[in-house]
């Protein structure tokens, strides 16, 4: 039986990060101060395996997932990622398997993923700009090895592609309207980010949030713009569409118009785990459990215990207090 929540919310959607580790410093996320050469990513020997997270995936399958995201950091650094879409596709019930990279290394696995497998991906590209693009990854990598990810995974059919772009006040708001023209009439779905207050390492102000409503109109007075209705209850984006029929857009608006009473989302750490809310100071742990011999029978109650017990709703909550908790890092969990 599905189960639900505190807040009567089902279990839908299972995001599983695959590793901590990032080859981008993206500064709103892991901030090279920070996440320099002494910081200590979690070592080999904790991660799940990918037997581990498959089995508790099928454990979640049926208590109603239906769809699996993999997250990092970034997802394809860790070793053989193929094997894992390969046994996450076996299982009867996903109806949506994708994965959310920074697209450097789509070029060299593209092939791999959807050949495992894999259904979709999503790309994160905060703008086309390569200045500000150079500085919003800082490592140095220009748009042009991202835009050779994202032709290498269209080549491969891993579509819809969508494209993320977090948006910054003053770091990449003006160049909004170029990334939206640029995949205009291609198919691929951008989708406009609410700068959030994910960890607690990225100097988060709300000054430097762009309201969605701000995005749309900048994208509507060059692009003109009708919205869109869900594809399914709770989805994180609000849709838009080009009245010209250049496809659509999507905006993600968490600080300003949270989307809590439809969340549906599970999210299992590199370590095992289990968060209920993206801006949770504390998860649980299903490793113990798992190399201790719990059966699937045992795992799935305890699942099924955490999440009836769930009454999570931070965006909506948001506030001088709660913005002062600790929370775990994005590079982390994964989003
Ligand atoms: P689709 O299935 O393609 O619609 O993907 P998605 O938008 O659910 O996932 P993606 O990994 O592309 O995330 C896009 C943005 O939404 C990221 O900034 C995520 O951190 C954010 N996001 C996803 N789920 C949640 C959520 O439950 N709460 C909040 N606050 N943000 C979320
Ligand atoms: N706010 C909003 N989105 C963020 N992402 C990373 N950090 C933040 C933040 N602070 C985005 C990434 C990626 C997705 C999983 O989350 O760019 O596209
Ligand atoms: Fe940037 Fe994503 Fe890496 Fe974070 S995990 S540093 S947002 S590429
Ligand atoms: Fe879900 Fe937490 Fe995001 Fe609200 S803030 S939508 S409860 S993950």
């Amino acid at each position: 039986m599905a189960p639900k929540d505190k807040m009567g919310r089902r279990l839908h959607d299972l995001r599983i990060s695959v590793t901590d580790r990032c080859n981008f410093r993206c500064p709103y996320c892991m901030p090279k101060e920070l996440f320099g050469p002494a910081f200590e990513f979690i070592q080999r020997q904790q991660l799940l395996t990918y037997e581990e997270i498959a089995r508790l995936a099928r454990i979640f399958v049926g208590l109603g997932v239906e769809k699996v995201r993999l997250t990092g950091g970034e997802p394809l650094l860790r070793r053989d990622l193929s094997d894992l879409i390969r046994l996450l596709a076996k299982l009867p019930g996903v109806r949506d398997l994708t994965l959310t990279t920074n697209g450097l290394l789509l070029p060299k696995f593209a092939t791999h993923l959807a050949a495992a497998g894999l259904h979709r991906v999503t790309v994160s590209l905060d703008s086309l700009d390569d200045g500000v693009f150079r500085r919003m990854n800082d490592v140095g990598v220009g748009v042009e090895e991202i835009l050779t990810g994202i032709d290498a995974a269209l080549a491969a059919g891993l579509t819809p592609l969508k494209v993320n772009a977090v948006v910054q006040r003053g770091v990449n708001d003006h160049t909004l309207v170029d990334l939206a023209r640029h995949f205009h009439g291609s198919g691929v779905i951008v989708r406009f980010i609410e700068f959030m207050d994910v960890g607690t390492t990225n100097g988060w102000r709300l000054d430097d949030v762009v309201p969605a409503s701000e995005i749309v109109e900048c994208i509507d007075r060059a692009l003109p713009l009708e919205p869109l209705r869900a594809n399914y209850p709770g989805e994180v984006a609000r849709r838009w569409r080009y009245r010209d029929g250049g496809g659509e857009i999507g905006v993600i608006s968490s600080v300003t118009q949270p989307f809590c009473g439809g969340c549906t989302r599970a999210r299992l750490s590199p370590e095992g785990k289990l968060f209920t809310c993206l801006f949770a100071s504390a998860g649980h742990d299903l490793r113990a459990p798992l190399r201790a011999g719990d059966s699937d029978e045992e795992l799935r109650q305890q699942l099924t215990r955490l999440w009836g017990t769930r009454d999570d709703r931070y965006s909506e909550l948001r506030s001088a207090q709660t913005t002062r908790q600790p929370r775990i890092e994005m590079s982390y969990i994964g989003g």
